[in-house]
């Protein structure tokens, strides 16, 4: 099926359309002081294990979002008993009815949009159009999978042949799936993986990320609300440090599926390799040392408008940002001006407010983190520009939009998940160099290239190592059946999020030869 054509893209929201704006900036301000209530969601009760603990906001630590109760042991074994025991039910229920689920979860995604963007931006940090965004994809994997999901396992296909029997394969669940996400897609991500599994009957138990709990909660209340059967999802909220080891470990787990730091994936891999039982699928989708590629034929004021985009927007937590900046020397300087002047305009603050351009980062870590590598590569590199906080930034998480002028992509010794761009100079002459040194990195997400010579971009496009190549554009936001998303090598296992081989690793596939 051809998603376009059977479901357009979810539309969002345009904010610059007073109409529509104002509607929805009331509702979003009724979620203003909200206090939210979460904690593991088994069987469809909520438990209130542990000591409650305070979400406190990225952007304001003296904000608090509401509090989160974390998964003990006893709520795993539980969830996990009860995803096994519930798993042949749901793969036999007609896939039908598991797509028309996810397609009331997206109706309710949107009926409860307002609730949900003031979550991501009061949890997360993330900004309104971020939010707005987040709330679109998550409705697009809903109803992108729907459809995926009839035409895999609608109709078993008969193979013709020459042994007389009546041949038959067939695609079915596997059984219960652990879905563990990152908090920087809190909601999109989250559901994605979750949708994906139990549309083609698997059963799930989730683990969103320790940061952002809350969102996860909410949309595990939707889901069940939209028909998904309480045993059949669960929730269990936790530290990966302190709970991951316990899911991973646990053999009744027939796979895992993953987004988040390529270290984690590692560590899963490990674990799921070390179990007895049968062998464990893993989807992981992990990070980036994304580059983009500039030469003297590009247009320089739309290659700034694309690698402010890419590089800042949602504070560069996106596995698919922008880090480092090849530019062909000729126009080097031009753009590097053009870029002082653009990242001096940006607004860094409040990520709940229209003209904020750049919010926090997630938490103290990532912060310091973050800082601490500003800190050196400026004395390594020569720094560019930073762009000033404004007064909101006081009691926050937030480190300022920085660029600096580095010499080579080896200097970066791992993924550094931020606001941050490298910017390294290159001669025509060298453009084999410049593919060789991207490609060394291991990592292969996202690539931006720029160029008006088109047979010269779709080259480097097609020798550069990376799952998603955009020309003449910024290099994030992939939209769901459009541009499905996902890298090789130290950026994952790959089947590409939505796309249309994504579901085919969430089943087993069986052959029925009949000679009656
Ligand atoms: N799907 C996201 C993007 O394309 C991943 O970070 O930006």
């Amino acid at each position: 099926a051809i998603f376009g054509k059977e479901r357009p893209n979810s539309q969002g929201l345009n904010m610059n359309i007073a109409q529509e704006a104002r509607p929805f900036f009331a509702k979003l301000d009724s979620f203003k002081t909200t206090q939210w209530h979460a904690g593991p969601l088994i069987g469809g009760e909520t438990r209130q294990s542990g000591d409650a603990i305070a979400v406190l906001s990225p952007q304001d630590q003296r904000k608090q979002v509401g509090e989160v109760h974390f998964a003990n042991e006893a709520d795993i074994q539980d969830a996990i008993e009860r995803a096994t025991a519930a798993f042949p039910a749901w793969r036999d229920t007609p896939v039908e009815q598991r797509a028309r689920a996810l397609e009331e979860l997206a109706d309710k995604l949107e009926a409860n949009r307002e609730e949900l963007i003031a979550l991501c931006t009061r949890e997360a940090g993330k900004g309104l159009q971020d939010g707005i965004d987040e709330v679109r994809e998550a409705v697009d994997f809903c109803r992108f999978y729907a459809v995926q999901a009839r035409s895999l396992m609608g109709e078993h296909t008969v193979l013709p042949g020459p042994t007389g029997e009546l041949n038959e394969l067939f695609v079915q669940g596997r059984g219960p799936y652990l879905c563990i996400s990152p908090w920087n897609f809190p909601l999109a991500i989250f559901l994605g993986q979750v949708v994906a599994a139990l549309v083609t009957g698997n059963t799930v138990v989730a683990k969103p990320a320790e940061q952002t709990n809350i969102v996860a909660y909410r949309a595990t209340q939707l889901a069940h609300e939209a028909g998904i059967p309480a045993d059949v999802l669960q929730l269990v909220p936790g530290k990966g440090r302190e709970i991951g080891g316990l899911l991973t470990a646990d053999e009744r787990i027939v796979g895992v599926c993953f987004t988040g730091s390529t270290e984690t994936a590692k560590v899963i891999n490990r674990s799921l390799a070390a179990r007895d039982g049968a062998i464990a699928k893993l989807v992981a989708e992990t990070g980036g040392q994304n580059a983009m590629v500039v030469d003297s034929t590009s247009l320089p004021e739309q290659v700034i408008t694309d690698v402010v985009h890419s590089s800042f927007q949602s504070a560069g937590q996106r596995c698919s940002a922008l880090r480092v900046l090849y530019v062909q020397e000729d126009i080097a300087e031009r753009v590097i001006d053009l870029l002082k002047g653009a990242m001096a305009e940006l607004h860094v603050g409040n990520p709940g407010l229209f003209k904020t351009d750049v919010g926090p980062v997630i938490d103290q870590t990532a912060q310091q983190g973050l800082l601490a590598h500003i800190e050196r590569i400026s004395k390594e590199g020569r720094l560019i520009g930073q762009t000033a906080f404004s007064d909101e930034c006081e009691h926050g998480h937030f480190v300022p939009p920085t660029a600096v002028e580095i010499q080579h992509i080896g200097q970066l010794e791992k993924e550094h998940f931020g606001p941050i761009l490298h910017v390294i100079r290159y001669k025509a002459s060298e453009l084999d160099r410049v593919i060789n040194e991207i490609n060394s990195t291991g990592f292969g997400l996202t690539l931006g290239v720029h160029s008006r010579n088109e047979g010269q971009a779709l080259a480097i496009a097609h020798k550069v190592n990376a799952g998603n190549a955009y020309i003449n554009r910024n290099q994030i936001g992939a939209v769901v059946g459009v541009q499905p998303f996902g890298g090789n090598g130290l950026s994952g296992t790959g089947p590409k999020a939505g796309g249309p081989h994504y579901l085919h690793s969430f089943v087993t596939e069986k052959t029925i030869s009949n000679n009656i």
